[in-house]
């Protein structure tokens, strides 16, 4: 099996057309790859992780030991379908951001926090540029796609896998293919559990320091037609070491139309209308997914074809 794509950006100096392609060959063949000298700072990536782990253990440890004890997912006899050994909350960046509402974040954490967005909005759309470059696409077509009336949607979900006893009978998190964008990871640099599937087989993401995880979401695979893959990954947790994960999903606004580009469709499939993707409004994309997160995406597409056909 090939090796899981790293890439490292700064040879987009110098060795372009070379590092233009192994994005491009990631993009087609894993909707996944790792990048490095991705432009954010080190130290500040090492900032975040001390405050998130600190975060951790002070305000929300204790919260998931709680739930463990309520939800009896201590010393399971037999697999658990409905739920995850995660512990997680959200921070909203755009259009709007709910930081402030976010209880037990230091000021300083939050300061961080949005400084990290920004640098993390930034290389969404840099890096959604670049795969317009590999698609053929007009320089700003993605973001545009993406645009709507107010912009982007930005969020981060702050995760920990703390140890489990019994990974066999609970995931970190279940299977699923991500609904929005692009998606930009920093994942925890010494324990693993994340996994896609290639080929029918699950690969692990191996860990990385300082590495930022990309991977294509749903509407990706709708704009590009298909060109580029939705991939389904899961969590697997670990018997030792908590596992941190910082997941920023950039995605289309709310009011979004997206549909596939039209210099991506062959022109039998345009003509004899036998395309695989829908025409849809993001939001009512958002409402289907919230209920069949994890389920495979493609009853999702055929669901938004539907009600395209009798609207
Ligand atoms: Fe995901």
């Amino acid at each position: 099996m090939a090796k899981f794509p790293v890439i490292n950006l700064e040879k987009l100096n110098g060795e372009r057309a070379a590092t233009m392609d192994l994005i491009k060959d990631a993009c087609e063949n894993w909707g996944f790859f790792e990048v490095l000298n991705h432009g954010i700072p080190y130290e500040f990536m090492d900032r975040v992780e001390s405050l998130t782990r600190e975060h951790y253990k002070k305000c929300t440890e204790q919260r998931f030991k709680e739930l463990v004890a309520s939800k009896a997912l201590e010393g399971l006899q037999a697999e658990v379908t409905d739920m995850d050994w995660e512990s997680t909350f959200y921070l909203r960046h755009l259009p709007e951001s709910n930081m402030a509402e976010i209880p037990d974040l230091t000021d300083e954490h939050r300061k961080v926090m949005k400084e990290f967005a920004l640098k993390l909005e930034k290389l969404a759309e840099e890096l959604l540029d670049l795969l317009c470059e590999n698609l053929g696409l007009e320089k700003g077509y993605l973001k545009k796609a993406f645009y709507g009336a107010k912009g982007p949607t930005f969020g981060t979900k702050v995760s920990n896998y703390p140890p489990c006893p019994t990974p066999d009978k609970i995931k970190g998190l279940r299977a699923h293919t991500d609904a929005g964008g692009i998606i930009l990871l920093f994942q925890d640099p010494q324990v693993g559990g994340l996994q896609l599937l290639k080929d029918g087989e699950w690969v692990d993401v191996p860990p990385l320091r300082h590495s930022i995880v990309i991977n294509l979401g749903d509407q990706l695979e709708v704009i590009t037609n298909g060109k580029y893959k939705s991939v389904e990954h899961r969590v697997i947790a670990q018997t030792d070491g908590a596992r941190m994960s910082i997941a920023s999903f950039y995605s289309p606004g709310s009011d979004a139309v997206i549909y596939p580009a039209p210099a991506l469709v062959e022109k039998e499939e345009e003509e004899e209308k036998k395309g695989l993707y829908p025409k849809f409004v993001f939001e009512e994309y958002m409402k289907l997914y919230g209920v069949l997160k994890f389920q495979a995406k493609e009853p999702r597409f055929e669901a938004m074809k539907a009600r395209e056909a009798t609207a």
